[in-house]
């Protein structure tokens, strides 16, 4: 019988690393996407000694326009159909909407919403003609409010989420599903990256991606993994949208704007 292949974008590090180890554990074949060539090389190796599968590493800048293009020649050359979709990779810039690199908001746009939108639109159809398929779209606990000082990443987090619940509904009975993963807090390069601190309570990355493989593979629609993510969820639905969105800003205001506040009031 011929082994199903699994892409996952983000492979290099964070969930998406540990949702290839899941996905290659239950013998899928690996597509692997990401910037770094060499962690996605290393990763390779290790999947395939381990757990005798066929991973491909295919380093990719999805920031760049034509990256889902390449990627999609990039399995026809070497002949391969993709069942189960990853679509984990992403990233947050932070600070006031007004001073931060244009140029960084529109590649976080690019990379967390057009390419997990055209992979989805291009791979789809495959799925579709031959009954089966497995999508999951990565979002955020950030996609259920609008986020002061992170807006265009809780903007993106917020499409993912609609999206996904909408293609789901669509395809329902085609043999294909959509699952959504909508994590908080998690100990991954997230947080570096985005120049914030981990805060206090975090998942291990490698629980947060079983929760989204299994779920995947159930076809649920939507999964939030940790009890204080589902509460964070829920408050967020019983709160009046603006006092939300002030909480939200308050808890991630930069802190020499926090600390200029508080002067401001002994003065
Ligand atoms: N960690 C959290 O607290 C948290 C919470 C909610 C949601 N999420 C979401 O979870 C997903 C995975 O993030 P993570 O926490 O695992 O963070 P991470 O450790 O920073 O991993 C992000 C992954 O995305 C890849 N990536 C980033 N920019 C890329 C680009 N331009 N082209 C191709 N790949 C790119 C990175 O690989 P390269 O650098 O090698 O390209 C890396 O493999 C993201 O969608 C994130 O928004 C994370």
């Amino acid at each position: 019988m011929l082994r199903k292949t699994a892409l996952i974008t983000g492979a290099s590090g964070g969930i998406g690393l540990d949702l290839a180890v899941l996905a290659a554990r239950d013998g899928f074949d690996c597509v692997l996407v990401a910037r770094d060539e060499k962690k996605l090389q290393e990763l390779q190796g290790v999947l395939e000694r381990r757990y005798h599968i066929k991973a491909y590493p295919i380093p990719a800048d999805l920031s760049e326009a034509g990256s889902v293009s390449s990627i999609l020649q990039e399995l026809e050359r070497q002949e391969l159909t993709v069942d189960l979709l990853f679509n984990n990779a992403g990233f947050a810039t932070s600070g006031r909407f007004a001073e931060i690199d244009p140029t960084e908001e529109l590649n976080e746009i690019q990379v967390n919403v057009v390419a997990l939108t055209e992979l989805t639109k291009r791979l789809l159809p495959g799925m579709l003609e031959r009954g089966f398929g497995r999508i999951l779209n990565v979002a955020s606990i950030a996609a259920y409010m609008p986020g002061p000082y992170m807006s265009v990443y809780y903007a993106t987090k917020a499409y993912v989420l609609s999206f996904s619940e909408a293609l789901a509904s669509e395809l329902k009975g085609s043999g294909v599903s959509v699952t959504c993963l909508v994590p908080g807090p998690t100990d991954t390069q997230f947080f570096d990256r985005a120049g914030i601190s981990l805060p206090f309570s975090h998942m291990p990355s490698h629980i947060v991606a079983f929760a989204g493989y299994l779920g995947t593979l159930k076809g649920k629609r939507v999964v939030i993994p940790g009890a204080g993510n589902m509460a964070t969820v829920a408050l967020s639905r019983l709160l009046p949208r603006r006092l939300l969105t002030e909480i939200a800003g308050r808890l991630q205001e930069p802190k020499e704007e926090t600390m200029d506040a508080e002067l401001a009031l002994v003065d």
